[in-house]
């Protein structure tokens, strides 16, 4: 799945929500959160992100890991 990782933080450019066909893309607190289980995994809001805060899960460096767990527990995954 896909992680919004700190760039969005106090960003939250918002543009992702409207490129996503799922609308899998939750607004937060500081940031935005994509839904693991909604996301079809298109890609298409990857690119639309201008802070580039969005990583495929198997891509995450290792400071981007806890973005993984927060996202988890915003959806009460944790
Ligand atoms: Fe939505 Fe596709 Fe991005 Fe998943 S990868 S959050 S389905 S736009
Ligand atoms: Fe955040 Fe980028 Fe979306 S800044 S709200 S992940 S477009």
């Amino acid at each position: 799945a896909y992680i919004i990782t700190e760039p969005c933080i106090d960003v939250k450019d918002g543009d992702c929500t409207a490129a996503c066909p799922v609308d899998c893309i939750y607004e937060g607190g500081r940031m935005f959160y994509i839904h693991p289980d909604e996301c079809i995994n298109c890609g298409l809001c990857l690119s639309i992100c201008p802070v580039d805060a969005i990583v495929w899960d198997g891509e995450l460096k290792p400071e981007q890991k806890p973005f993984e767990a927060a996202n988890r527990e915003f959806f009460g995954k944790g």
